[in-house]
Formats: C-alpha cells, sequence, structure tokens
C-alpha cells in the first residue's frame, strides 16, 4: 500500500457476489457505473478492498467474466486470506496469526460425521477454511451441535452460514470483520488510517463487517434474509448502516452519498460531459465512456465530434497502436469518422481501471491505466501509458498515447 504516502480518504471494503456484481445483470450496469465513479474520483486517493467468499481460484475466474476493477487489497475465502496489490502478495502475519487453535483434519473428522454437511468444491477447501452445503432448515441445528463437539475437542471456530446455502467453518479469529479490523490497525500503526471507511454486504459472512467500530456499512436492497435478520437483532438503531434502496454497486453509490463520503455522481451518469474543473483522471476516464458511445451511436453523429477529438491531441502527438504501428495522434483521429455506430445493439462496453496520475510538472501528467473492451463475450484489453497537458486552455492536450496488448487479452482489432 505504498501507493497512498498519507491517510486513504475513502476505504471502501465490498463483498462481491450479489454486492459489487450483480449476477442478475448480464449488461453489469451499476458494476460500471461504480468502476467509472471510482477511477475518476477516488482512485488516487483512496483504497479499494474487497472482500469475498470466494477462494483465490474462483475469485480470479469471477474477475474474467465480470467487468471488475482491480482492488488494492483482496480479502478472500471468508477473511481468511489477505493479499496485497495487483500481484497479489499474501500477508503472511495473517496467515501465522490464524493458526492459533485451528486444526483443519479435526475440523474434518467431526464434520465428515454430519450427513446434513455436503462439502463444497475441492478449491474452496482452503488452509483455514472448511466449507459445506446445508439446507436452510437444518443450518441452525447443525451449527449448534457441530460447535459444542469443535469445542470439545479444543478448537477455538467460527460458523458462518451465508446466502441460505453455504457454510463455513473458520478459525475464530478469522472472518471478514476480523481481517478489516486487522488492516484498520495495520494501517494505525503506520500512522494512515483511513478518514472513513464503508463496508458493503448482501450476506451472512458479511454482519461482522458491519460490526467493526467507526465503520459505515451498507446492506444492498437485495441482502439475504439472515443479514437482514442479523441487523435488526444487533444494529436495527445504528444510524451507520444503511438498507440501501438500491441494488448492488448502486446501492454502494448511494451510500457514499447517503454518508457525504465523497462525490457519488458516476461519469456514466452525466450525459453533457463538461470540461471544467475534470482532472486527468476523470479525463481518461471520460474519454473512454465517450468512444463507446460513439460507437454505440449513443451520441449524435456530427463532424464536430471528430473536429474536437482532434482539437485535444498535440499536432505532433504520437499514437503507438498495440501492433507497434506508429500514428501522428491527430491524423489517427479520422478513424472515428469510419467506425461511428458499429457497436449499434451490441453490448459492447468500455472501462479503465488502475488508472494513476503523475505529475511531471506543473500543468503535465504521466497517466498509467489499463483500458477493457468487452463485446459479447469477447474481451481485449491494453496497457496504456500517456501523457496529458493541460497549459493555456480550459481542456486537456493528449501529448502522446502508448498502448501494449495485455497479456492473456485476445489481440486483434483495436482502435483507440
Ligand atoms: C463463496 C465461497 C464459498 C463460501 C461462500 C460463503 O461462495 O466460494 O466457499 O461458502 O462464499 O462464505
Ligand atoms: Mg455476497
Amino acid at each position: 500500500m505504498d501507493r497512498l504516502n498519507s491517510s486513504p480518504r475513502l476505504m471502501l471494503v465490498s463483498d462481491l457476489d450479489h454486492t459489487m456484481v450483480d449476477h442478475h445483470d448480464p449488461e453489469n450496469s451499476s458494476l460500471l457505473r461504480f468502476n467509472a465513479l471510482w477511477e475518476a474520483h477516488y482512485r488516487q486517493d483512496s483504497l479499494l478492498v474487497f472482500s469475498t467468499g470466494r477462494s483465490p481460484t474462483l475469485y480470479n475466474q469471477l474477475r474474467k467474466e465480470k467487468p471488475m476493477i482491480t482492488p488494492d487489497i483482496a480479502i478472500m475465502s471468508v477473511g481468511t486470506e489477505i493479499t496485497y496489490g495487483k500481484s497479489m502478495v499474501p500477508d503472511d502475519g495473517w496467515v501465522q496469526f490464524l493458526n492459533q487453535k485451528w486444526d483443519k483434519d479435526i475440523v474434518i473428522e467431526e464434520t465428515s460425521k454430519f450427513p446434513e454437511l455436503k462439502p463444497q468444491a475441492e478449491t474452496e477447501q482452503r488452509p483455514h477454511k472448511v466449507s459445506f452445503y446445508v439446507q436452510k432448515d437444518k443450518a441452525q441445528s447443525v451449527t449448534q451441535a457441530l460447535s459444542k463437539v469443535l469445542e470439545g475437542r479444543g478448537l477455538n471456530v467460527k460458523i458462518i452460514y451465508s446466502g441460505g446455502i453455504d457454510l463455513d467453518v473458520l478459525p475464530n479469529g478469522a472472518g471478514k470483520g476480523q481481517a478489516l479490523a486487522y488492516l484498520l490497525k495495520k494501517f494505525e500503526t503506520e500512522g494512515k488510517p483511513p478518514l472513513n471507511t464503508l463496508a458493503c454486504g448482501d450476506s451472512g459472512n458479511d454482519a461482522e463487517l458491519f460490526s467493526i467500530p467507526g465503520v459505515y456499512g451498507v446492506m444492498v436492497s437485495n441482502a439475504q434474509e439472515e443479514l437482514l435478520q442479523w441487523h435488526s437483532e444487533n444494529a436495527k438503531d445504528n444510524p451507520n448502516i444503511l438498507h440501501a434502496s438500491e441494488r448492488c454497486a448502486s446501492g454502494i453509490i448511494q451510500a457514499i452519498g447517503h454518508f457525504n463520503l465523497g462525490l457519488n455522481l458516476s461519469p456514466r451518469d452525466v450525459s453533457d460531459i463538461g470540461r471544467e474543473d475534470s482532472s486527468p483522471s476523470l479525463e481518461i476516464v471520460n474519454f473512454a465512456l465517450l468512444l463507446e458511445k460513439w460507437r454505440r451511436a449513443e451520441i449524435e453523429n456530427t463532424e464536430l465530434f471528430i473536429a474536437g477529438l482532434k482539437a485535444t491531441a498535440l499536432p505532433s502527438g504520437t499514437y503507438i497502436h498495440p501492433s507497434g504501428s506508429v500514428y501522428n495522434i491527430k491524423e489517427y483521429m479520422n478513424i472515428f469518422g469510419k467506425v461511428y455506430g458499429d457497436k449499434k445493439g451490441k453490448q459492447f462496453r468500455t472501462w479503465v481501471d488502475d488508472v494513476l496520475a503523475t505529475q511531471l510538472a506543473p500543468g503535465t501528467w504521466l497517466m498509467k491505466f489499463n483500458k477493457w473492451e468487452l463485446c459479447g463475450e469477447e474481451r481485449k484489453g491494453c496497457a496504456v501509458t500517456s501523457i496529458l497537458s493541460k497549459k493555456d486552455s480550459d481542456w486537456y492536450t493528449l501529448v502522446h498515447l502508448h498502448q501494449t496488448w495485455l497479456e492473456h487479452s485476445g489481440q486483434g482489432e483495436w482502435l483507440v
């Protein structure tokens, strides 16, 4: 987390399935709204944390399936695994802490005596997490009996029921809430406690997140029965927990506004893209959005659009296409005259990830980010380096643009 050398303005900790990711929305509209908001207004000085029940295997699978941005920290396997950054460096201190009063073999031995417990897939059995499926009507009695047995064998465990089907057995010190508390303590020790923290969830394993002192919480509108029940029994009068009226990531955006945690207007919700007060990051997000709308024919086809694009490019600027071909940026922009509406009626979406602005000199920024395109099932991405400048004008000028294919990305056609 060395990217930030002072306290993050907002630490946003979100569950993934049915919270950040809406599995009932094939268009991914709320997720894409969130992505644009985060990259334009929060990425530079805030921290994004994903906290999921998924193992690293299923987490990485979800990242391939859905248009997700990259978190600063990933908490996986119900708070039993913490990793940092893009390269997912594990937190070994956390692993050591979880080894206390935990013996996975004993858990497996004892749980196998309960016929009601159906083991989950092998990928979801982790060093500090043993997981099953159990019918709703059996969940309570099994939980009670099992915790008695394991206590009798000297283990200190936590049993969590989520989504009306999943039962996880973890070390007692684990869980999403404990993992968050551990991170908060770590940041405190480093002298960088977040100014605000917002936890977002929808199911049983998220309840702990809302119990951490000083944390705002949002239960998305589509929250599961077991979480709502936990809330009515334990936190009904806590004004810092909101049950949103909007689903999934839209509920998160709603909560940012409700608790006054910062700007909550996604660039995707702004129809008229103004140039005033724009930051370099917002500029990058808006540029990608504008090109998406142009290709989906969602904005008017005018000569003015191309002229406007060309006006933002430095006459002598260079564009290095991922194929390696080199163009003059201004001349290259003419290509947009030919592709208007080429993605009309298709599920074509673009999003930018991990936008990082570094000021090189007054009015000049080096921008680094990844840009993705999704068209139906097909997904392509480029790593982008560009230089933006804003000197005597109200708008930003594109000085230089260099793109290279992202690893594992299908190559082929790519405009910009
Ligand atoms: C995810 C995990 C599963 C776990 C569930 C609830 O679905 O894959 O193992 O039981 O979350 O925590
Ligand atoms: Mg969930």
